[in-house]
């Protein structure tokens, strides 16, 4: 036995010299796992896998059907009751030309993949030829379905609406934000999660709508993440031909490499750009640099508490002209309410209630919190819109707070004397209020110095 594992691993070396990496991986997991099938009554004739009866009978027409090329396979065991399920995914060579001397062997390979998948119990296995066709075979019956992604199966899925991500179009920007499987599907949950991406879009649409410039659009993604958002944004604008570019920044490393990754994968190349800082300590030459001029839009989904408004002050700094901003567990004034005198002096004046009790104080903290971002916004220049991101019955933090600038203030007249007197009178002191205010004195110092600069030496006599 031990003479026969040797000589099929040859052979099989033979007919994978031009398998991709990922399945170069896989390929020793096949002959880890060949070992342990060898006892099988039918072997493969290249290796000591056991072959799925049902399986080879598929095998001549996925040949047959494959030899053009494919993208991905995807081999997944049975689902579990709590809906998970064990997957592999293969990555496919993609189109290959009616001559491509590889093709026959790549497919070979493909299918001793396939027959190692099954015996490890990964048994139903989908074969994605491009966006709209795909192949579906599952081992233990061995027939092989043909499924198209034709229109009425694209119109079911978009609701009977015209998105902007179709399913067929936008497949890859879907599948790397997870809406869309490996296999080309879309589950009932990732549907619903697939009408509110596009929602978002038409959300953000009014930032671009009816733009002249000539310039790409500057967007810049604070507290990124996984830069999903970014993503979306990026696709839609590039699917209505608007050159755009993104700075994502975020304090986490891992993340910011991620975004990197996919980014490249998902062909935005040098367009997407990412950096490691905290919002805080952002320099906005740094935001220029990496967009290559000012931002036009900022964007900021689920930034921690004070994240949000070290944000908004980096937006306003930076005098853009949009902001959408997607707010994220407000503790600060929650926090600031349960001290004694601020207690007191909410108490006095709203409904006390609202402050003696935790839970209704952590709602009031979150409801003064925006309440006070959209005062101060409209006190910097902007105009606001508050609208729901997505509904509440997914998530709690669905509040979109949609800003345009209306006028362009220099930070000396900014109108943040009212709402500094409503906090005041709340005993409550806003991270964004602390920040805005700090930058309207430093501005209101710089030009004193100008123009003490300025001013002319009197002389003792004058
Ligand atoms: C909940 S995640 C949201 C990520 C992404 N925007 C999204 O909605 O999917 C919050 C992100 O904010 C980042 N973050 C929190 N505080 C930050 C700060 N002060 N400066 C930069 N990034 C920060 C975290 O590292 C994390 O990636």
């Amino acid at each position: 036995m031990a003479a026969s594992v040797s000589s099929a691993r040859s052979a099989r070396e033979h007919d994978l010299a031009d398998l991709p990496a990922s399945s170069q991986r896989s390929r020793s997991d096949h002959h880890a796992r060949g070992a342990e099938f060898a006892s099988g009554r039918a072997l493969c004739d290249v290796c000591v896998v056991k072959v799925h009866p049902k399986l080879a009978r598929a095998r001549a027409k996925l040949e047959r059907k494959l030899i053009r090329g494919w993208e991905r396979a995807v081999f997944s065991a049975p689902q579990t009751a709590d809906g998970s399920h064990e997957q592999r995914v293969v990555e496919g060579p993609g189109p290959l030309e009616a001559n491509d001397p590889r093709a026959a062997s790549l497919v070979v390979a493909l299918m001793h993949e396939a027959e190692a998948a099954a015996s490890a119990g990964l048994v139903k296995h989908a074969y994605v030829i491009d966006a709209r066709h795909r192949l579906e075979v599952d081992a233990r019956h061995g027939h092989v379905k043909q499924r198209e992604l034709d229109a009425q199966t694209v119109d079911k899925i978009m609701g009977g609406k015209d998105r902007a991500l179709r399913p067929d179009r936008s497949a890859d920007l879907l599948r790397a934000i997870g809406i869309m499987n490996a296999d080309g599907t879309i589950s009932a949950r990732n549907a619903k999660k697939y009408k509110q991406v596009n929602h978002l879009v038409e959300l953000c649409r009014p930032t671009w709508a009816g733009r002249t410039s000539e310039q790409p659009l500057r967007i810049v993604d604070l507290a990124c993440g996984n830069s999903y958002l970014s993503f979306v944004l990026l696709e839609a604008l590039r699917l209505e031909g608007i050159e755009a570019r993104l700075l994502g920044v975020d304090l986490r490393e891992d993340v910011v490499t991620t975004s990197r990754a996919r980014a490249d994968q998902l062909g935005f190349g040098e367009q997407a750009r990412f950096v490691v800082a905290s919002l805080e300590s952002l320099e906005l030459d740094a935001v220029r640099d990496g967009l290559g001029g000012a931002p036009d839009l900022a964007i900021s989904l689920h930034a921690c508490d004070t994240a949000t408004d070290a944000a908004l002050t980096l937006a306003v700094r930076a005098g853009v002209e949009s902001i959408l901003c997607v707010p994220c567990c407000q503790a600060e004034l929650a926090r600031q309410l349960g001290e004694p005198k601020s207690r007191a002096r909410a108490g006095a004046a709203l409904v006390p209630a609202t402050v003696e009790q935790g839970l209704l104080r952590r709602s009031l903290g979150e409801l003064l919190t925006d309440g006070l971002r959209v005062e101060l916004l409209e006190a910097c220049g902007y105009e606001l819109g508050v609208l729901e991101f997505v509904a509440s019955s997914h998530t709690p933090k669905n509040l979109l707070l949609r800003a345009k600038r209306a006028r362009s203030l220099a930070p000396a007249q900014w109108r943040l004397d009212p709402v500094r007197d409503r906090c005041a009178q709340l005993g409550v002191d806003p991270a964004l209020l602390r920040s805005l205010t700090q930058l309207a004195e430093q501005a209101a110092q710089a030009e004193q110095g100008d123009r003490d600069g300025a001013e002319p030496e009197r002389t003792p006599s004058s």
